[in-house]
């Protein structure tokens, strides 16, 4: 018997995404469109935009992951959507597709978390995951730090009290006109640079929480630039870029090795847009090997927003209980900010 079938959707920043995946986690299809050129002349993402291009996006984007599954509609036996964090009105766009598709087809609609769903995403690749395991999440809108005592239970460890890590990429390109999205350009032109050229203080925390904060880093780069002259063709980018780059990966993973001293994690996991970073997936598993710790990183194209990680999530949760009732879940809304 061929394995059910369940239709992702993710609409929570700027990618329309869908994907068709078996249960025993094959991904049929796995298709994002990004919203890239949309906000590119903004430097970042305008909601207003963001939602009305989902909706033009919706239909074409699930019929073309029906399609490249080989599938119709009839074939698919749950659905599963994004609920929450992310703006609200590119939420409720896949959202309310998704209620309506669950609701026409008779099946089970399971409401997934954005940020579980890049922690998950790992489980699309690696089979085996021992628990404990510490997940360092980082992206556009979120950086934060996981304890995942087993499956599907996930403790907030740490949060950014303020930008999240992409965010701070994003703002330094944008200021140096450089483009959006930040991360992508500044790995790039950052990649010959000297990364030691350019003196970032990393910011500590007074107490002794595994919170981040990247505004100092970000006001520091910002007077940097202003005090050595650095511009969009100065002799100069390269160094800078990789210094900002490289202080950003050392607050980020001072942060993750700290928190594994403290829960002694089997596995460290680390997703999101930003994972993506060349230098940050290189250290990331230098340390962990020299820690002696598993180390998982995502492949690049299932870091960024995707629905394959929504659907992965959505099966371990149906496994787990979800979706039992049967019926489409009508009443699901969607939740912009992370659940307190
Ligand atoms: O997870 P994601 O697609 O969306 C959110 O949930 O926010 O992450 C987008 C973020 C952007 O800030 C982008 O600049 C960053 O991921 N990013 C990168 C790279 N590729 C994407 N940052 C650093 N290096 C990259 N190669
Ligand atoms: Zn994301």
């Amino acid at each position: 018997m061929s394995p059910r079938l369940l239709l992702a959707i993710e609409t929570s920043c700027d990618e329309t995404a869908a994907a068709v995946l078996g249960e025993d986690l094959s991904v049929r299809s796995n298709i994002v469109l990004s919203q890239d050129e949309i906000h590119a002349p903004y430097g970042g993402v305008v909601p207003e935009l963001a939602s009305r291009q989902h909706i033009r996006s919706i239909v074409p984007i699930v019929r073309e992951s029906l399609a490249a599954a080989g599938v119709g509609l009839e074939a698919i036996d749950a659905f599963a959507v994004t609920q929450g964090p992310g703006l609200i009105g590119s939420l409720l766009v896949g959202l309310s597709f998704a209620k309506g598709l669950a609701y026409y087809r008779g099946r089970p609609l399971v409401g997934i978390d954005h940020v579980q769903a890049h922690i998950e995403a790992v489980a699309l690749e690696h089979a085996r995951i021992e628990h404990p395991a510490l997940a360092l999440i980082v992206s556009g809108g979120h950086t934060s730090l996981y304890v995942l005592k087993r499956k599907l239970d996930y403790a907030r460890a740490g949060r950014t009290r303020d930008d999240a890590a992409g965010e701070a990429l994003d703002k330094i390109a944008k200021f140096l006109g450089l483009g959006y999205p930040g991360g992508p350009v500044i790995q790039r032109l950052g990649e010959a640079g000297d990364p030691g050229r350019f003196d970032f203080a990393l910011p500590r925390m007074s107490d002794r929480s595994l919170d981040f904060s990247f505004s100092g880093l970000k006001t520091a780069a910002l007077r940097i630039i202003r005090e050595n002259g650095v511009a969009k063709d100065s002799a100069n980018l390269a160094d800078f870029l990789a210094s900002f780059e490289s202080a950003i990966v050392r607050a980020l993973l001072g942060n993750l090795f700290r928190g594994a001293e403290d829960f002694d994690p089997k596995t460290l996991i680390l997703c999101g847009g930003v994972a993506r970073n060349k230098r940050l997936r290189t250290e990331f598993e230098r340390r962990a090997r020299a820690a002696g710790m598993a180390a998982l990183v995502p492949s690049p194209k299932l870091c960024t927003d995707n629905a394959a990680m929504v659907g992965a999530l959505a099966w371990a949760r149906i496994a787990a209980g979800a979706g039992t009732g049967g019926g489409p879940a009508l009443d699901l809304d969607a939740y912009p900010r992370l659940p307190v």
